[in-house]
């Protein structure tokens, strides 16, 4: 099966909103591009102006979290709900700052993949090995045990239409990617563990991103790879740069 590519980028805590609406008119016609689907995960408050200012253009947009109760006493928390009211259509889960300086477990995260898809929202659940795990040799365990945690009670056609990003955290935001060998190996793992899951239909759909230090320079050979459908792009989604990569 083709799978359709998809390159987001995930702004992180970047951009005010002022600043926000000046990134998309200036990446505006650099992402154009029919073939690929393009979204840019942005900070809660700018998820309004950036709806409003990607309004009849190809970029779809997305949040970098949500909680997963409908509404209620959770102090500075947003529900899916609010993300789909205001426009939003995708979903980042599980990042590996928000697992590590947030303390996000798989419990949790199990819970807002359930309610992301209830909702109606699009996860893009990331999962991905610290340096230490890779040089213990325990990188598929970690990444098995997170992806099959985090999705469990998620159906097949749920699985099918949704995004897993592979970011190996080593390679986040340090200008150290991980090879394309490598980051092949682990989305074909990723790929193979969601088959014995469900089935090779359901293997076969899911779209798997990397993501870790891609940028113009490498997104060529990372994308040639069989098994990696796309990127999820920190720093350089910030930049003209952005619409290189969309290209590559
Ligand atoms: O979500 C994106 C990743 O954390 C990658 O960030 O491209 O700055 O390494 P980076």
């Amino acid at each position: 099966m083709a799978r359709r590519r998809i390159i987001a980028g995930n702004w992180k805590m970047n951009k005010t909103p002022s600043e926000a609406v000046a990134l998309v008119n200036e990446l505006k016609d650099l992402v154009k591009n029919d073939n690929v689907d393009v979204v840019y995960c942005v900070p809660a408050i700018d998820i309004v102006p950036v709806v409003e200012a990607t309004k009849g253009t190809n970029v779809a947009v997305g949040a970098e979290n949500m909680y997963f109760e409908e509404s209620g006493a959770y102090t500075g928390e947003i529900s899916a709900a609010m993300l789909v009211d205001a426009g939003v259509k995708y979903v980042i889960i599980g990042h590996s700052e928000r697992r590590d300086y947030f303390k996000e477990d798989d419990c949790l995260l199990n819970k807002k993949v359930k309610k992301a898809f209830e909702a109606g929202l699009t996860p893009i659940l990331c999962c991905g090995e610290s340096l230490e795990q890779r040089e213990m040799g325990v990188t598929m365990d970690w990444i098995r045990m997170q992806i099959k945690s985090d999705l469990a009670g998620i159906t097949a056609d749920q699985v099918k239409s949704m995004v897993i990003a592979y970011e190996p955290i080593w390679a986040i935001g340090t200008g150290k990617t991980a090879t394309a060998d490598q980051a092949q190996e682990v989305c074909k793992a990723i790929r193979d563990c969601i088959g014995e899951m469900y089935d090779a239909a359901t293997a076969d759909a899911v779209r798997i991103q990397y993501g870790g230090s891609m940028n113009a320079g490498n997104a060529k050979e990372l994308l040639a790879k069989d098994d990696i459908d796309g990127g999820l792009i920190g720093g350089a989604s910030l930049k003209a740069e952005f619409g290189e990569v969309v290209n590559a």
